[in-house]
């Protein structure tokens, strides 16, 4: 059945500001309050799980709806607002069908038959690389879409090379143009394969690395020399499934382990430490200092996924915050921190041209209440050298989501660029598009954008600068 369909829904990701949109706009936002930064050129872009048809109310899972881009397309000032679903085959066979072709385990042999095995959801971050600009999901391979007007192209895998499926999440090294990436397996070894794209697009190395059980890693991170690989013990067990239970849980008893990998180093010659028992859906960034390799990221003591029963008010075990671990590449000692005690935050992202390197600063989604449900009311600058940190709260009624760093252009210093989110108000049911200065934070937005449609909350940001647009021609 259509969701739009459904009187009385009671998923909480079918209401409210979670709630799916099925029209789609591209059109000027002519209302602004504030001013646009005229030289602020590129893409904003803003991927969700965004579903349209579903078989039972409770039974949709919010990492599984279609994907839907919301891009913010600024020039001269002025912004365009374009949303469209990543029109998948899967996505476009449904909507011809008018209902759920696949769901999970229970989808049809007839359909399996007529339609293939999966449909490429392509909902949870997007990536520009080497000229191109794809939809990612972890379970799907990278789907690549035109920019300003989301036309979709197709899957891609590098000529074949890539044989696995990626994750949502590689990492471009600013200064050698080369993009890391990686997958996981969950059925069978291997459980982890790590490739390198280069420069030009091409993919040059992939390697297996050792992982005893087949675990949900949702990110890694890069240092100059090194990919972190995070083997944390988020467990699939299909037995599960016939129990009526989910197929992922957290796995205490099993241990949590950073492995370092030199790029384009072989699998096996992996270091693994051995860290806290903890999760970590995001990490912020990695570097090297000396003999350690540091990765700060969201880190939390445990993740709930799976359990019947979620963390109650006052239990902080599913709260991710900033976090730090320095591995001895040396010695192999580790000391790990938390950096932030107080508050809870995900989603951090930074100025890319640091990723890998050291940077002084973070811009962080601000987590309202003790686990990810109570959603985002703010964002936080963390100061990662002075270990301070500023925060920007959206007020009240207004949450947002992931922030994303964009770079002024002819920038020199890490703080140049804006800092860019949606933020949905509810008492004046509206979206709006905030762009914040990032070297003077405190300031608040120097706009706030109505969006002419709902932005639903969703997962990742990213931006494509103007230079994309110039290459395209
Ligand atoms: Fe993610």
């Amino acid at each position: 059945m259509r969701i739009a369909d459904i009187e009385n829904p009671t998923n909480m990701y079918f209401t409210g500001n979670w709630a799916p949109v099925q029209e789609e706009h591209n059109e000027l936002c002519t209302e602004v309050i504030g001013t646009i930064p005229p030289e602020l050129a590129g893409s904003f872009l803003r991927i969700g799980a965004n579903p349209v048809f579903v078989n039972e109310d409770q039974e949709y899972h919010a990492f599984s709806g279609d994907g839907m881009v919301h891009e913010v397309y600024f020039k001269d000032g002025q912004a365009t607002y374009v949303n469209r679903f990543v029109e998948t085959d899967g996505h476009l066979a449904e909507q011809e069908h008018g209902d759920l072709i696949w769901d999970g385990f229970k989808t049809a042999p007839e359909m399996v038959a007529k339609y293939g095995p999966s449909k490429n959801i392509a909902n949870t971050a997007m990536v520009y690389h080497a000229g191109k600009v794809f939809a990612l999901q972890e379970g799907s391979m990278p789907f690549e879409v035109k920019l300003p007007n989301l036309d979709p192209v197709g899957e891609y895998n590098y000529d074949g090379k890539l044989d696995y499926v990626p994750s949502a999440h590689p990492k471009i090294d600013a200064r050698t143009g080369e993009m890391v990436t990686y997958g996981y397996g969950v059925m069978a070894p291997p459980f982890c394969q790590v490739s390198v794209i280069n420069k030009e697009g091409e993919l040059v190395h992939t390697t297996e690395v050792d992982i005893p059980a087949p675990i949900m890693m949702h990110d890694c991170a890069i240092s100059e020399n090194y990919t972190i690989i995070l083997d944390l013990p988020c467990v699939f067990d299909f037995n599960r499934v016939a129990e009526g239970k989910g197929m992922l849980y957290f796995e205490p008893n099993n241990a949590s382990r950073l492995g370092v990998l030199k790029r384009g180093a072989e699998g096996e010659t992996i270091k693994w430490f051995e860290v806290d028992s903890c999760y970590c859906y995001h990490t912020v960034n990695a570097y090297e200092e000396g003999d350690e390799v540091v990765i700060d990221g969201c880190r939390s003591e445990r993740n709930s996924i799976g359990d019947d029963v979620k963390p109650g008010p006052g239990d902080r075990s599913d709260l991710p915050q900033m976090y730090q671990w320095r591995l001895n590449m040396k010695t192999g000692e580790v000391v790990e921190r938390l950096i932030d005690e107080e508050w809870g935050c995900e989603f951090a992202r930074i100025n890319e041209d640091y990723i890998g390197i050291r940077a002084q600063y973070s811009y962080a989604a601000r987590i309202k209440g003790d686990n990810l449900e109570s959603g985002f009311d703010g964002i936080i600058k963390y100061d990662h050298v002075n270990e301070t940190s500023t925060h920007y709260p959206y007020g009240p009624g207004r949450l947002g989501g992931e922030p994303i760093f964009a770079p002024k252009p002819g920038g020199t210093k890490e703080e140049d660029g804006w800092v860019i989110g949606f933020v949905r108000d509810e008492e004046l049911q509206r979206s709006e598009c905030i762009i914040i200065d990032a070297a003077d934070f405190e300031a608040g937005p120097v706009a706030r954008i109505v969006m002419p449609g709902r932005v639903p909350f969703g997962f990742h940001s990213a931006f494509v600068g103007a230079e994309f647009f110039e290459q395209q021609g």
